[in-house]
């Protein structure tokens, strides 16, 4: 990275009770799963445990689609379809996932962390063909078997996404703390149609990000992987 960084602390060890500063800490960014499905169950607890997430005005702006079982199956098999005909995203994506001329330092740190994970996982900078491979992998959730799909009403303005941004997170710490792990994937603005269709998704709500959740394949190389963190100085400043 241009900026200097701080460098990322090894991940801690899993306690039976886990705190909030430890689920924090622990919580990286899953793309390797196991199989083994997500108890319902976990998955119903975590959902109604994150809805005590603040919103403003208590709008509570989050809907959650919980694809798994056999209607990721479905969903998976309606991918191989939609990849092939549009193998770079749909036409008509719904919104920039990043700004289009992103300044510095936030493109040197969106370029840190592909090279980062890329150097994680053996695959040299100029193998196109092998980080393109990488990549595509997110369209098969990294082999999670269960998915949500955030999706967030149109009359809402970015206080209100970042209101389903809190939820989110919260989402991921009570998951990571129930032993699972969770990849966000704003791929899927990629393919708007494709999962507000397969979803019956209203139109008056668009798509933000899927939420790939399963148990993690420690085993894989990419489980090593530490995303850097800029110092707090280089974004909090203290008035006092
Ligand atoms: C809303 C959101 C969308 C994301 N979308 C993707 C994605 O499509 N594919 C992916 O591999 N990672 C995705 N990420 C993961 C980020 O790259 C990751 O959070 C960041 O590099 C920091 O690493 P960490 O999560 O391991 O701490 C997303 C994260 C967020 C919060």
């Amino acid at each position: 990275m241009t900026d200097a960084t701080t460098a990322p602390s090894p991940a801690p060890a899993r306690s039976s009770t886990m705190s909030v500063a430890e689920a924090v800490a622990r919580r990286i960014s899953v793309r390797a799963f196991r199989p083994d499905p997500v108890p319902d169950a976990v998955v119903r607890r975590v959902l109604g445990a994150a809805a005590r997430a603040p919103s403003g005005g208590n709008l509570q702006p989050w809907h959650v689609d919980v694809v798994a079982g056999s209607a990721m199956a479905r969903f998976r098999a309606m991918m191989v379809d939609v990849l092939a005909e549009y193998p770079r995203g749909e036409p008509d994506k719904e919104y920039h996932v990043y700004p289009p001329d992103l300044s510095s330092p936030y493109k040197e740190r969106r370029f840190d962390v592909g090279e980062t994970m890329y150097a994680t996982i053996g695959i040299a900078r100029e193998d196109k063909k092998a980080r393109g491979a990488w990549y595509r992998r997110n369209a098969d959730f990294f082999g999670a078997p269960l998915s949500l799909f955030v999706t967030v009403d149109r009359q809402m303005g970015p206080p209100q996404w970042a209101d389903v941004g809190m939820f989110l997170q919260t989402v991921m710490l009570l998951l990571e703390a129930a032993g699972l792990g969770t990849c966000a994937q704003e791929y899927w603005a990629n393919y708007p149609k494709a999962v507000t269709g397969f979803l019956g998704t209203p139109p008056e709500r668009i798509l933000f990000t899927g939420l790939a959740v399963g148990y993690p394949d420690e085993a894989h190389p990419s489980r090593a992987h530490r995303s850097n963190r800029v110092p707090l100085a280089d974004f909090a400043t203290f008035h006092d």
